[in-house]
């Protein structure tokens, strides 16, 4: 690797946003040190970041090393590559016909009673074949990449057969190769208990832990496990044996917890440890503490509990105030949150959440890097990291969230390659 050069040198940056300084979750009241800098500069080697940070600094720091390409960034904004820690990217089908319902009054909850919800999506997502399954979430990808999202999850959760699951995974596989988005793959086959297991959850479960996550893990297709925790779905004690069954093999947990209702779910994600757990709309403070105190990340989905019409949202807020990382996410999906906008779950974090810009910021690029493991690598613009950045069209930070519904982004880089411009 040569060293002796400059790939390329990204200058006369309006507001620089680095999230700089700190390698672990931004908790509390750390989420608001955003570390922007007017007119900065990005360096860039090989795909990885030589240098970021005010102008005049870059340049000393690259001393007379030869630039091959210089990108003037025309006084715009720059945050680090967004990150949505939380999709159900891989699916057949959609569900628009559930609008309606929504509209006469029935609940979420109540559709998947009568069969539909996430089961309609399992029969749409059966009868895909692996290349229809890639191709629909390919568009969703570039849609995404177009929004500024240069790293993503993927859940599985939508065959709930071995088969099924396995189909959706290697969906994801090779959308990870192929697509400039990086994906990390979630097994979700505890999303919900298929039609033909119905009133035998206990099996349900033995299939997932005895057959599915072994097969899962031996052909390496995720790196973490989550389980829907809600009434009528898995509960609390279900979701704990596949959870501790899960973490015996080496998966990192994930946990979709008191969305709903509030089960103790978040208690269960502090017990066992868990990376983050997910919605959150009911989890009591006992619960708060207890992720807390395991140092669980967060996840709030805002843009689910806007579509779902729910009064309530996920105490953000409150979690700030008690010392947690939040992220964010669109826990894009063909039911509670068909939009692969990122940027508008940023104006969600604001209006509905009540979280700042900068809160909002953190919660979609480190912290959301933290909730999949990835921290190392993305999520803020140092040297070491990745090359995955945004210029956006606006020139302050609170811009994108106050003028929303529409995509602000200018130009998407990649592992220093720009891959929307
Ligand atoms: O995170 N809550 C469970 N799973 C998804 C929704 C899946 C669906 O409705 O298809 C969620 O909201
Ligand atoms: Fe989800």
């Amino acid at each position: 690797m040569a060293n002796n050069r400059i790939d390329l040198l990204i200058h006369n940056i309006g507001t620089l946003i680095t999230m700089q300084g700190n390698r672990e979750t931004r908790k509390g009241s750390e989420m608001s040190e955003v570390a922007a800098v007017r007119r900065g500069a990005v360096a860039i080697r090989d795909g990885i970041i030589a240098a970021a940070g005010p102008e005049d600094e870059v340049l000393a720091q690259i001393g007379g090393l030869p630039v091959e390409r210089k990108h003037d960034a025309e006084g715009r904004l720059v945050t680090p590559g967004l990150i949505d820690p939380h999709t159900h990217l891989v699916h057949g089908g959609s569900r628009e016909h559930e609008l309606d319902l929504k509209l006469k009054g029935v609940s979420y909850l109540e559709i998947l009673a009568q069969g539909g919800g996430i089961l309609s999506t399992v029969r749409s997502t059966r009868q895909a074949t692996e290349e229809e399954l890639y191709s629909k979430a390919k568009q969703s990808l570039d849609t995404m990449l177009s929004l500024g999202v240069t790293t993503a999850e993927a859940k599985s959760g939508y065959g709930l057969t071995l088969e099924d699951e396995l189909k959706q995974l290697r969906v994801a596989r090779r959308l990870n190769q192929e697509h400039p988005v990086d994906l990390v793959s979630t097994f979700m086959g505890a999303h919900m208990v298929p039609e033909e297991y119905k009133g035998r959850s206990g099996e349900f479960v033995r299939l997932v832990i005895e057959q599915m996550l072994p097969e899962v893990k031996r052909q390496g297709l995720a790196e973490f496990c989550d389980v829907f925790c809600e009434h009528g779905v898995f509960s609390v004690e279900e979701s704990e044996q596949i959870l501790l069954a899960a973490k015996e093999m080496g998966f990192g947990l994930k946990i979709h917890a008191d969305e709903i209702e509030p089960m103790g779910g978040a208690q269960l994600a502090g017990k066992l440890g868990c990376i983050s757990a997910e919605h959150l709309i009911a989890a009591s403070d006992e619960g708060l503490e207890a992720m807390r105190q395991a140092g669980v990340v967060a996840v709030c989905l805002p843009a689910t509990s806007f579509n779902l019409r729910l009064k309530q949202h996920a105490r953000a807020r409150r979690m700030i105030e008690m010392g947690l990382a939040v992220a964010l996410s669109t826990d894009y999906n063909p039911g509670s949150s068909p939009t692969e906008s990122l940027q508008l779950v940023m104006t969600l974090g604001c209006l509905n959440l009540g979280m700042t810009p900068e809160e909002v910021l953190t919660a979609v690029t480190i912290n959301a890097a933290h909730a999949i493991g990835k921290a190392d690598t993305v999520g803020s613009l140092e040297a070491g990291k990745q090359a995955d950045l945004v210029i956006f069209k606006a020139d302050k930070l609170a811009y994108l969230p106050y003028h929303f519904g529409i995509n602000h982004v200018h130009t998407v880089l990649k592992r220093g390659n720009m891959v929307v411009s």
